[in-house]
């Protein structure tokens, strides 16, 4: 039976309000309708602007069976390229960041400029083509620095996201920040277990002593509602518009992507409560306890912004019970380690909780392969972050089999 049929028979199975049905969790063919229908089709986050600073400075992503790099051209704009020589395939870039005035080949250095044309192929005669032979675009767009690709041939609509995330964004100048840490686990547990387990907290209190300190377990942070009806979170938000920090609830109108800037306990992720960072980040300094700008945008990655840094988290299927999320913390680009900031105060928080959250994702998991399993109750208080998640995916995969876009179209 066809992964689609399959997909349609494990939807019709659902139970509303409970977990997914077993075999979306854990079944190869219907991962591989999860890669082509959303990961192949939809804008993804790939890293940020920061990283690649200067004429030729690259960095590569893994998206799938894609291999992908990103790169500043001579313009200044960033571009990306399938990461596959024109000649025979061979992977050109391999590291995961670096420098190059021209992207060459490691088999037979056919190279090519920044902007993918064929520069040069030793010995190939007459007549050759080189304008055919170009590496092949990805759809690449950068906001508030942070870049996005999208790996179809007819990518979706990014503007509307664009001007939902800028007015938000803007204030912090990521753009102009830089990566002070980065860093990437595998957690072995499907993508989806990743997503369930990043929008909720009613795990947090058991679980992550260290997020908590700072974190609020409230439902109306993590929650769909928006927090609209609690006066603390609508406080917070009218003193902070007032301030010129865009902060209310957005929630797209598929769900796909939320935006809000929610109070903290304190005023960083550290364990003291305090910022980790001497140096604002970006245009916030006159205004204390700022809270936590959040993003979420389905299905790659979430988001946290401080007064004093930022936590990028991208997410990747790495196989249907692996998946891959990079953690990035980004501070102010003149920031000094050792002098306006400890790198372990820094990190300490969102290391101890991504591993704590890795042995949630993976125990998961592994009772989900239990024949055993059945979908389970979501928490009607608490778990609505998840329920949301869980109608997305189910929503966008509905649609996508429905329409053409949805299909892989590789120029
Ligand atoms: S495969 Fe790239 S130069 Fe031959
Ligand atoms: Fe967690």
């Amino acid at each position: 039976m066809r992964a689609e049929e399959r997909f349609l028979i494990a939807l019709n199975s659902r139970r509303e309000g409970h977990s997914l049905p077993r075999e979306l969790y854990l079944d190869p063919d219907l991962y591989r309708l999860d890669l082509e229908r959303l990961f192949y089709a939809d804008w993804l986050f790939v890293g940020h602007d920061c990283e690649i600073p200067r004429t030729g400075d690259y960095f590569t992503v893994q998206v799938g069976d894609y291999p992908v790099v990103v790169v500043r051209g001579e313009d200044g704009a960033i571009r990306a390229f399938h990461n596959s020589c024109r000649h025979r395939g061979s992977r050109i870039c391999s590291a995961e960041h670096g420098s190059a005035v021209r992207l060459v080949c490691p088999y037979h250095k056919w190279s090519y400029d920044l902007e993918g044309r064929l520069r040069f192929a030793r010995d190939m005669g007459k007549p050759f083509d080189n304008a055919k032979l170009g590496l092949k675009p990805v759809a690449c767009e950068s906001v508030a620095g942070y870049v996005w690709v999208c790996l179809a041939a007819d990518p979706p609509d990014f503007a509307t996201f664009r001007g939902a995330m800028a007015p938000y964004f803007r204030p912090h100048g990521i753009a102009k920040a830089k990566v002070a840490f980065e860093s990437t686990i595998v957690e072995n547990g499907n993508w989806k277990l990743v997503w369930e387990n990043n929008r909720e907290c009613y795990h947090c209190l058991p679980n992550h002593p260290e997020l908590c300190r700072t974190f609020p377990e409230d439902p109306a942070v993590t929650g769909v509602d928006g927090g609209n009806d609690d006066p603390e979170i609508a406080a917070h938000w009218d003193r902070l518009e007032q301030a010129g920090l865009p902060s209310r609830f957005l929630l797209a109108p598929d769900g796909r992507y939320r935006l809000a800037r929610m109070p903290l306990l304190g005023d960083s992720y550290t364990m003291s409560g305090g910022h980790a960072v001497r140096r604002p980040l970006g245009d916030v300094a006159g205004e204390p306890r700022i809270g936590s700008l959040l993003l979420f945008n389905y299905p790659s990655t979430w988001n946290h912004v401080l007064g004093d840094h930022a936590v990028s988290f991208r997410v990747l299927p790495i196989g249907p019970t692996r998946t891959a999320v990079t953690t990035k913390w980004l501070v102010d680009a003149d920031a000094v380690e050792g002098v306006d900031y400890d790198l372990k105060e820094l990190t300490e928080v969102w290391l101890a909780t991504n591993d704590q959250d890795r042995r949630i994702v993976e125990e998961n998991q592994i009772g989900i392969l239990s024949p055993a399993y059945e979908p389970g109750p979501y928490n009607a208080l608490h778990e609505g972050g998840v329920v949301q998640f869980v109608d997305w995916y189910l929503g966008a995969m509905q649609r996508a089999l429905a329409d053409r876009r949805g299909q892989a179209q590789v120029a």
